[in-house]
């Protein structure tokens, strides 16, 4: 069993002191501009045109009405758009299709796009592309996404696909208790605030791409084999982003956007309107996840099935790999897991915010606490039995796991120990009171970065490092590091970051952005000290030291490195209504060394409300005829707002990582997960009924 070292106040420095945001006063003046927003000399207005048929073929497009519309300058399509180069595996595989727009006139699904209206003002742009016309030879198409589907596959290869130990069914037939359910979770999408947006242009022979995504050099290099350029005549940037969540990669809008640059030779924008996301950028598939578990009297696990069903387009995998999180968080006997898969004429889901962990948590952990209901044990004591000693499917051993303290600390300021565990006994006038928890964990890794660190000759310093801040407060947070390493204060020290110029850099996804970056920032900044001679001049140019994490990445042992976390829940649930209104929340994590306790904060409290989010609201509803969505928007999609978020806190316990230079983890996904199951655990406790379908919505709970 592991301990948690204690809480020790940092060592005297800025990593781990609250820094408000270093691009604060930019942003709240209105003077952070954003992609959408920067000007260009001569700049033309894009404006996609998505299909309205779910399946079929484009039989032809009527041009020549739009063309002579005022201000258009172009229809880019199918017949005369620039080709593209699609046999590539970038940084993340091979591309969606969905990014090689115009290439043929096959259509996979509705919201497709098939032209780009371009003209002088976006207003042109918009009302031109609306008056477009395009025939289809509409075929049927298919969008029943459930559990039996006969043409669901099981995913290749051991992650994300079938991992399986044990005799399944002689563990579950020698168990004393066991639990058989099926869970669900609906298609969910991303509704960051700030829409997909890019501008590119040629300048004396280089592309140059101004652009909001969670990595210039993914974007780049994906952009540059696209189109089959040399890596160095591209140039992105995107300095400030208005979140991300894994849909801001490459998409339709830059690419279609460099081909009206091509054609025209002139800068051209295409910004995404909120309802074109919900078919361009990506969302989390509907996952229906059947869990299998077995005990002893005692509680220990014998045996653990997590089969997972998502759903992926007719043109590009994505899996969401929901059954990868039980292949960390408890060992069995018998341990069996599998993502399958099923292709669709539905949009390629992507990358949301713990894409596996998010969904997947909700089922395992509402599974433990059924487990839990029936041993009749503490769903706390019951994790506490089942806590491995070694990765349950790798075997490797853990770079560090303080799951156990992160429930301890919990369990202490919740109020855990004085809970009656029977369901449906508490009121609070019209309301049934319940509380809940659930354990969240999300892999810690790193990507190998680059960073160039400056000695200026006023005394002051200059990283430049390709990282993206996507509200998460990465910037500041490298600020911080970066003072450190150099032996400076942090007004000493300024962080460009959002251009790719600056050299191959990680990407801010997985967790990995600010450790991945950081590290990178630490190397350089630690040799520039060593170098710098005190009381020797800078010269003008100032003094510069570049790293490259690639080999010390390489070099890492074999772990299991996850950040951990334990969650909990009350809530009042009114039988009459249906209504359930989240109370509190505390979330105790252990993701690593904390370099900013303020961002991190706001990082686990966003992930946190998510949770609430997911578990009470979210839900994308389509319509079978159509193929699209009831409300593509975020009136008609549902998220938590602030009358919905309680009194929620979040805090950590010492978790430095031992192998980290800085010690750092990563703590962007891990708050989102188990949250949703500590909510739907604790409207298990105020009414006794288990909500295995999100989200929880009135009608039901009535
Ligand atoms: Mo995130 S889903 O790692 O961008």
């Amino acid at each position: 069993m592991t301990t948690a070292t204690p809480r020790t106040t940092a060592a005297k420095g800025s990593v781990g002191t609250a820094h408000t945001r270093v691009e604060g006063r930019e942003k709240v003046t209105g003077a952070a501009r954003y992609a959408g927003e920067i000007p260009f000399a001569g700049l033309a207005h894009g404006w996609l045109v998505l299909s309205t048929v779910a399946r079929g073929r484009i039989r032809s497009i009527e041009t020549e009405p739009v063309l002579a519309m005022p201000g258009v300058l172009t229809v880019l399509h199918h017949h005369n758009a620039p080709r593209l180069d699609t046999d590539y595996v970038g940084m993340l595989g091979a591309p969606d299709p969905t990014v090689a727009v115009f290439q043929h006139d096959r259509v996979p699904y509705l919201g497709w796009p098939v032209g780009l209206v371009v003209a002088e003002t976006s207003e042109q742009a918009r009302e031109a592309a609306e008056a477009l016309v395009v025939h289809y030879e509409q075929e049927p198409h298919d969008i029943a996404f459930s559990a039996d589907r006969p043409d669901a596959y099981a995913v290749d290869g051991h992650m994300p696909g079938v991992a399986e130990k044990g005799d399944l069914d002689a563990e579950l037939a020698a168990s004393a208790f066991v639990v058989d359910e099926e869970y669900t979770t609906p298609e969910e999408h991303h509704g960051m605030m700030e829409p997909h947006a890019a501008a590119a242009r040629w300048d004396g022979g280089r592309l140059e791409v101004v652009d909001s995504n969670q990595g210039t050099t993914w974007v780049a290099s994906e952009l540059a084999n696209l189109f089959s350029l040399d890596p160095e005549s591209v140039r992105v940037r995107s300095e400030h982003v208005g979140g991300g969540f894994g849909s801001k990669g490459v998409r339709a809008h830059q690419v279609a956007a460099v081909m009206a640059a091509t054609v025209l030779q002139r800068p051209v924008r295409v910004v995404m309107t909120r309802r074109q996301m919900f078919s361009l950028t990506g969302y989390r598939s509907p996952t229906t996840q059947r869990i299998r578990l077995g005990a002893d009297a005692d509680g220990r696990l014998r045996a653990l099935e997590h089969r997972s069903l998502s759903l992926t387009s007719t043109v590009h995998q994505f899996v969401e790999p929901c059954a990868g999180v039980a292949r960390v968080m408890y060992d069995a006997d018998a341990h069996h897991t599998a993502n399958r898969v099923v292709r669709l004429d539905l949009p390629t889901p992507t990358f949301m915010r713990a894409p596996g962990e998010a969904p997947g948590s909700f089922a395992v952990e509402s599974a433990l606490d059924e487990l839990a209901e029936k041993c009749g044990i503490d769903p706390i004591t019951l994790r506490m039995r089942n806590e491995p000693e070694r990765g349950p499917v790798s075997g490797l051993p853990f770079s560090s796991r303080n799951l156990l303290a992160c429930f301890r600390e919990g369990a202490r300021r919740f109020g855990w120990a004085d809970r009656d565990p029977r369901p449906g006994l508490r009121r609070d006038g019209r309301w049934l009171l319940g509380t809940g928890t659930a354990a969240a964990s999300f892999p810690a890794g790193a990507m190998p970065s680059t960073a160039a660190v400056t000695a200026e000759a006023d005394g002051t310093f200059t990283v430049r490092i390709n990282a993206a801040d996507i509200g998460t407060g990465a910037r500041t947070a490298l600020t911080l590091v970066a003072a450190d390493a150099l032996g400076t204060e942090p007004d000493r020290v300024h962080v460009r970051i959002g251009d790719s110029d600056f050299g191959p850099a990680g990407i801010a996804g997985g967790s990995m952005g600010t450790r991945s970056w950081s590290w990178a920032v630490t190397a350089a900044a630690g040799e520039l000290r060593e170098r710098l001679v005190p009381g020797a001049d800078i010269p003008p140019e100032g003094i510069t030291v570049r790293s490259d994490t690639t080999e010390a990445l390489a070099a890492l042992a074999q772990k299991e490195r996850h950040s951990f976390g334990a969650q909990f829940a009350e809530v009042a649930v009114d039988p009459a209504t249906g209504e359930v209104r989240v109370r509190r929340m505390l979330g105790i994590f252990a993701a690593g060394r904390i370099i900013n306790p303020l961002t991190a904060r706001n990082q686990f409290l966003g992930g946190m409300v998510w949770g609430l989010s997911m578990a009470l609201h979210e839900e994308a509803v389509r319509d079978r005829a159509s193929g699209g969505h009831y409300a593509a928007d975020l009136a008609g999609y549902h998220v938590a707002v602030n009358a919905d978020v309680p009194h929620i806190e979040a805090d950590w316990i010492d978790d430095p990582d031992p192998d980290d230079p800085v010690g750092i983890k990563g703590i962007g996904e891990v708050g989102i997960v188990g949250a949703a199951a500590a909510v739907a655990n604790a409207v298990w406790h105020a009414t006794g009924t288990r909500h295995r379908n999100l989200p929880i919505r009135p009608d039901r709970v009535l």
